[in-house]
């Protein structure tokens, strides 16, 4: 028996006990010719004394020679700890174990950093020897919640007649919007598979097959720009059913979610969640996934604001433009640091940014004299400001709502707005249909090819895209799109339509998606689903910086992987084998 008990275990209950116990050198002090240390486990630390009268000669030696992370095998009896040593901070804070024997059962070499300090050293530090960062009981409990929360989540679904099924992941273009990852085939070559961006279309076709109700915890590959909330490789919590309304999925994946929070944060959450169209979303924070654990809403003041003599904004509303702001109410910030804001929401694309500092009834602002009393009391009256600022840009509706909705996040940021451990989940519901790409100038789907369109807006498609809402949901929680969703498309004819739309051939398409046509043409029921970004989602209710705190090996935001050096050159007869050939 390697060991007894583990590091976390004992207590003043097992007092007298002879134990064994195995696990690395934490902390290690000598006392007067007595060794101390720290063991660890993932289930605890220990305090293991090495006193040369109570061990043989060898292994007492043994002992003071011991180097952190090196892996030990110590036999010895549990005593209590003298009185005023106990340390109350750890479960086995009361006892100690007189070590009787030791075993070294192998030796660490050179760490570049001390578990208990890795909190302190550069994450690039931390991903190049990931093992050891991972010895760090934080993380340890981040793959420990991640493990229970998967398992609710299957645990929940199998009980609502959900069966997990396996989709390829050699397979073709599924569009999420990102660019495909693709592998070479040997046996064809010339020709690719495609790394799923999701298994929309499988889950689809699982549809088709009659099986009614699907979930998967499934490997999604994207080849997208990284950031602290994106990796090239996610885990959803994906999920679809036939004969579905989209109430049934919201309902479904609420009461999902609930569960995973009580097992991750050991605590319920208040339903139904509360639901914005996406309109709304905009108009009040200016973003479709809104951050409402703190006021600073937007307001439309365009009327109030031009009706004075400030020529700005009179000349931007004759064209057409609005005037929206927000308050922050109870703040004094200085003109300079007013003045770095308007500075700030030009870099974010803004014309301007105006500023009125109030305080009981007094007003101060570089535009205050051409706007007036009236409307300057007006507008502090609108936003229902005693003492604070109130910001206001002038510009397109839309943009005018993006920009102050980043702005709203910057002051949230900066004048510490946030409150910590709220949670605020919304869906955001009514999203358009298509969106209006800039690059390609080209319409393309706000969520996937395959979405909905609400039935009353049909009549729209070809005249009015831009009109046609979807049947899309999005679950945001804390400003984060923690899951998205749909009624899909469940008729070639409409199917075709959509494509048509998007602007693809009809030979591209037959060619790209000829397989799903042919299945929606072949008894495809109505169905939905959604799919929860599962390390978002965890790292949101674990209030963590970035998804790679919950990921056992991410990448970093170049995609490479600084412990095992992927990506990596290939050999020449690789190359060859797949008919590949470097170009630069
Ligand atoms: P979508 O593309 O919205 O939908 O993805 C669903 C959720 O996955 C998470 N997510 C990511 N997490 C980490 N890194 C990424 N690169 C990344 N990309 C997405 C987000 C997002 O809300 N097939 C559809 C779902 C459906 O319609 O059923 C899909 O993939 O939290
Ligand atoms: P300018 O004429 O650019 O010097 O701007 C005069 C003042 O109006 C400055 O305080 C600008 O920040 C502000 N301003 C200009 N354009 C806009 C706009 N579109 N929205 C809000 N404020 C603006």
């Amino acid at each position: 028996m390697m060991r007894s008990h583990n590091c976390g275990e004992l207590s003043a209950g097992d007092l007298d006990r002879e134990v064994r116990l195995a696990g690395w050198v934490g902390a290690r002090r000598d006392h007067g010719g007595i060794v101390f240390i720290n063991l660890r486990d993932r289930y605890g630390v220990t305090q293991v004394v090495f006193n040369p009268e109570r061990l043989s000669r060898d292994d007492f030696e043994k002992s003071a020679a011991l180097h952190s992370e090196d892996v030990i095998q110590v036999r010895g009896r549990v005593t209590r700890r003298p009185a005023g040593t106990e340390n109350p901070r750890m479960s086995t804070g009361e006892i100690e174990v007189l070590a009787e024997g030791l075993v070294l059962l192998n030796r660490c070499a050179p760490i570049p950093f001390e578990i208990d300090e890795a909190a302190q050293v550069s994450e690039t530090v931390r991903l190049g020897y990931r093992y050891l960062d991972l010895r760090r009981p934080v993380m340890q409990r981040n793959l420990i919640l991640r493990h229970r929360a998967a398992r609710t989540a299957r645990e929940f679904l199998s009980e609502k007649g959900f069966v997990e099924v396996e989709t390829p992941l050699l397979t073709r273009s599924t569009p999420e919007g990102a660019r495909d990852f693709l592998v070479p085939s040997r046996l064809d070559p010339g020709k690719f598979y495609a790394l799923p961006q999701s298994p929309q279309l499988s889950k689809q076709l699982l549809m088709v097959s009659g099986l009614d109700r699907y979930f998967q915890l499934a490997r999604c590959l994207r080849d997208e720009d990284l950031r602290a909330d994106r990796q090239p490789e996610h885990t959803q919590i994906d999920l679809e059913a036939s004969f579905v309304e989209p109430e049934d999925i919201q309902d479904l994946v609420e009461e999902m979610v609930a569960r995973i929070f009580q097992t991750v944060n050991g605590r319920p959450l208040e339903r139904p969640f509360p639901r914005l169209t996406y309109q709304q979303a905009v108009d009040v924070y200016g973003s479709d996934k809104p951050d409402r654990r703190f006021g600073l809403e937007i307001t439309d003041v365009t009327e109030l604001a031009a009706a004075g003599g400030f020529e700005v904004f009179r000349k931007a509303v004759a064209a057409g433009s609005r005037i929206k702001g927000l308050a922050l109410p109870g703040v004094d910030p200085s003109v300079t640091q007013l003045k770095g804001y308007e500075e700030k929401v030009r870099e974010l694309g803004a014309r301007g940014l105006v500023w009125i500092k109030a305080a009981g009834g007094n007003f101060q602002s570089p535009v205050a004299k051409f706007l007036g009393p009236e409307i300057l009391a007006g507008l502090a009256g609108k936003f229902g400001l005693e003492k604070g600022v109130i910001f206001m840009v002038a510009d397109a509706d839309r943009k005018a709502s993006l920009l102050l909705g980043a702005f709203r996040l910057m002051l949230a940021s900066d004048f510490n707005l946030v409150p910590p451990d709220r949670f605020c989940f919304l869906w955001v519901v009514d999203f358009p249909l298509f969106e209006h790409d800039e690059e390609s100038k080209r319409l393309t789907s706000v969520h996937h090819p395959f979405t909905a369109p609400r039935p009353e807006d049909l009549d729209y498609l070809e005249s009015e895209p831009l009109r046609v809402r979807s049947q899309a949901y999005d679950l945001v929680l804390n400003g984060t799109e923690i899951g998205g969703g749909s009624i899909r498309i469940h008729q070639a004819e409409l199917q075709r339509r959509i494509f048509k739309i998007l602007n693809l051939e009809p030979a591209a398409w037959e060619r790209e998606f000829g397989f799903l046509l042919a299945a929606l043409e072949r008894g495809a029921p109505p169905h939905g689903g959604l799919a929860l970004g599962f390390d978002r989602l965890l790292t949101t209710f674990l209030g963590l910086p970035s998804i790679r705190e919950v990921i056992a090996f991410p990448k970093t935001q170049k995609g490479a992987c600084l412990m095992t050096g992927a990506p990596s050159e290939v050999s020449p007869e690789q190359l060859k084998d797949l008919d590949l050939r470097r170009i630069s």
